[in-house]
């Protein structure tokens, strides 16, 4: 958009651009969240009210829960707690009023979904600047708004307990890449998650990203991972905009590690949601996440486009973790 713009400017000369920018109607805030992506930045909806009678089970488990109580930010289920070490209280409970448990959206094993995002396995220094970032706003993203009550009502302690929890476990095999023309037909639900519905549409420049099993993820459950639906072409765009190739950005792995599974404090990107890493590197280019060590990234995004972003996210999803 806007090199077309530069462009029209220099055409139509400067006299005739001028009167233009004053007639043309002032462009959105970048920070506007009219402006933002609608796919990768997902709006919660209302909260229905959840059924406190029927106990829900799941194969594999022993455990019981209704939906209120799938749904209890100080409780949240733990459907499978052999497949991780124990959890500290702040994760598995948080603390009233303002600590909700973390594994309530990151999920017991670090899986997380990707309206929130993953931790599983991210250095342990990297999770708790993350936290001082959302916490004096460094991170201010549109999508991150759960993140500020908890950062600032969390104490010193229990975040470096939960990095280190989330930080020791092993990185999932969370999320699958397909590059398709058509997805199913989608609606929000709790918490912002996307569920398909009836009838199909095309994919557009979006990643639709859709739980592998649906009921499962209404269980906030921690075994099944989510499927990134890709346009057509993304993976190998991406790979070469990754790679530096296309000269409009720098080789990912100069500072993520050469094959970009993480590099001291600086995070892996392997893997992973690929609507979250679009979220980072779209907050990171509008300054909406900001901060000491977020500044070595803003080179990096800064002649990238959307469709750009879009294609190296949908690419580093599809690597092995
Ligand atoms: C109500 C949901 C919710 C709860 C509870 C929650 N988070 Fe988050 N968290 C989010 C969302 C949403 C994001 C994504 C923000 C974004 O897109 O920028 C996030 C992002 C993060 C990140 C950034 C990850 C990265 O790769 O940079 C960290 C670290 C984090 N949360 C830690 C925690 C910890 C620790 C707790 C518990 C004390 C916690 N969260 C509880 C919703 C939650
Ligand atoms: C000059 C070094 C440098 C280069 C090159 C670089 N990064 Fe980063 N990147 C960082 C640092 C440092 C951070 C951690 C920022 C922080 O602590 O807030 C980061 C963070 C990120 C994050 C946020 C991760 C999260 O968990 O939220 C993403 C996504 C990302 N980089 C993607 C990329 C991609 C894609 C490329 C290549 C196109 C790239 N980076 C190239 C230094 C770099």
């Amino acid at each position: 958009m806007k090199l077309v713009f530069a462009g029209a400017l220099v055409v139509m000369g400067l006299a005739a651009a001028a009167a233009f920018a004053q007639s043309a109607p002032p462009a959105a805030a970048p920070a506007d969240a009219a402006a933002l992506p609608g796919w990768a930045y997902p709006a919660n909806p209302a909260l229905p009210e959840f059924d406190a009678k029927e106990e829900k089970t799941l194969p594999g488990s022993s455990r019981k829960y209704t939906q209120a109580q799938v749904e209890n930010d100080f409780a949240p289920p733990d459907w499978f707690p052999e497949d991780h070490p124990p959890m500290p209280s702040v994760v598995a409970n948080g603390r009233t009023p303002a600590v909700k448990a973390c594994s309530k959206c990151h999920v017991t094993t670090g899986g997380g979904h990707p309206e929130s995002s993953d931790l599983a396995g991210l250095p342990e220094a990297y999770i708790v600047r993350q936290m001082a970032d959302f916490k004096d706003g460094h991170r201010k993203g549109a999508r991150a708004g759960s993140m500020f009550p908890i950062a600032k009502a969390v104490s010193d302690e229990e975040v470096r307990e939960a990095a280190k929890y989330y930080a020791a476990l092993p990185r999932l095999a969370w999320n699958k890449v397909v590059e398709t023309d058509t997805v199913p037909k989608t609606e929000l639900r709790v918490g912002g998650m996307r569920f398909a519905i009836d009838g199909t549409e095309p994919i557009g420049n979006r990643i639709i990203e859709l739980p592998q099993a649906p009921e499962r993820a209404h269980l906030r459950d921690s075994r099944f991972g989510f499927v990134a639906n890709v346009p057509v072409g993304s993976l190998k765009r991406g790979e070469a905009l990754v790679k530096g190739s296309a000269g409009q950005t720098q080789p990912c792995a100069t500072c993520h590690g050469p094959d970009l599974k993480g590099l001291g404090e600086v995070p892996h990107l392997t893997g992973r949601s690929p609507m979250y890493v679009f979220r980072q590197l779209n907050d990171i280019k509008i300054g909406s996440r900001a901060g000491a060590n977020a500044e070595l990234m803003r080179p990096v995004v800064a002649n990238l486009s959307e469709s750009d972003m879009l294609a190296i996210s949908a690419y580093l999803a599809s690597l092995s973790p």
